[in-house]
């Protein structure tokens, strides 16, 4: 039998976490023969939510759940992990500065890269989750001295998803017959979805829709869709940012290859992820920005070679700028360094 393979979430008691558990317990994020040993993170105001989703997951009877934990302890909770989904954080709040923000964020995900150097497994992967998401990557890397930090990413896969959902919809075409759809930069509002490079059963994207819709309709519409979501559902992407957490981590670990829904779109495509820049497409090295990614032997590579154009070259400087103001931001509070 395949050893256990450890996964640990945190804000385990929260929404996405309520989302996110079972489906890894039925063997959706590591595939159909890989046991789960589950470590639950939560704070003291959440563990008793946590602990009760631990009792519904025993009712669930999982085959491939060979342990759960709850814990309010960071060395317990990354102890030998493999697998780390970071989704517990400190959203904007009413009222609340960005360095506010970014301080109250810093005082979680130093900590938890700093468990993570300490005890996860030499194979960890990371993905956060919880906003803002690719800065509180780059701080938690910046505490994992010892962790290559390729091993450290940040969810776009939701817009990378939102972008494809909207596309489909407008061209009036199933999903699966899209490819090369990328997010750039930040998740946040400045994002660019881009379609330059995308195709609808071979034919180019731009061959299908005007300028005008791209600018006007769909780049706002993708980069804004979580506030949509709030506004018409009453609350924030749950069910949507789990899936895709789910869709990131099953292809890093499988590949992009391994489209779990029998389509060869997985295949022939690439999808989106923050990983820490190289200085590919000239954003700078070390910030955590979302590029058109490849999972080949459990590790991304950033596509290469794509032609931008001016008004991408824009639109991803612009992001990137955001993402330079945020870093330097968090080392003005000194919670990394240069
Ligand atoms: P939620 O408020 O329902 O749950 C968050 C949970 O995290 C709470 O139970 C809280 O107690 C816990 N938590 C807070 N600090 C923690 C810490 N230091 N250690 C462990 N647990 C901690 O929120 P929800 O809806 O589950 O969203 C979680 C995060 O995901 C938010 O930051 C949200 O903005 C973000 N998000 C990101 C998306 C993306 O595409 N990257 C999409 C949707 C949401």
């Amino acid at each position: 039998a395949a050893k256990p393979v450890t996964v640990t979430l945190t804000g385990a008691g929260g929404q996405i976490g309520y989302a996110l558990l079972f489906r890894i317990a039925s063997g959706q994020l590591l595939g159909p023969d890989v046991p789960i040993r589950l470590r639950m993170l939560e704070i003291p105001s959440g563990a008793a939510a946590a602990a009760g989703t631990a009792l519904e997951l025993q009712d669930c009877a999982f085959p491939l759940l060979h342990s759960v934990d709850v814990t309010t302890d960071l060395a317990e909770a990354f102890d030998g992990t493999n697998v780390a989904l970071l989704v517990g954080s400190r959203p904007r709040g009413p009222g609340m500065e960005r360095g506010d923000l970014l301080q109250a964020n810093g005082t979680i995900f130093g900590p938890q890269g700093a468990a993570i150097n300490e005890g996860a497994a030499d194979d960890v992967r990371v993905v956060v989750v919880g906003n803002p998401a690719n800065t509180n990557a780059l701080i938690a890397a910046a505490h994992a001295p010892d962790v290559p930090s390729d091993r450290f990413t940040a969810l776009t896969r939701l817009d990378h998803n939102r972008a494809l959902g909207l596309l489909a919809a407008h061209l009036e075409l199933p999903v699966g017959q899209l490819s090369g759809v990328t997010i750039w930069g930040n998740h946040s509002a400045t994002q660019y979805p881009d379609v330059f490079h995308a195709q609808a059963n071979g034919t180019p994207i731009t061959d299908l829709v005007d300028e005008a819709w791209l600018q006007n309709e769909f780049i706002p519409r993708v980069a804004k869709r979580g506030a949509e979501i709030i506004a018409v559902r009453g609350g924030s992407s749950v069910a949507s940012a789990a899936n895709a957490t789910i869709d990131h981590m099953r292809q890093w670990v499988g590949g992009t290859g391994s489209g779990r829904d029998g389509s060869d779109r997985d295949g022939v495509d690439w999808t989106s992820a923050a990983v820490v820049s190289d200085g590919s497409y000239g954003v700078p090295a070390g910030l955590v920005s979302s590029f058109p990614v490849r999972s080949v032997n459990g590790c991304w590579e950033i596509v290469q070679g794509l032609a931008i154009e001016e008004f991408s070259r824009v639109r991803i400087d612009a992001s990137v700028a955001e993402l330079i103001e945020e870093r330097d931001a968090v080392r003005a509070l000194g919670l990394i360094r240069d």
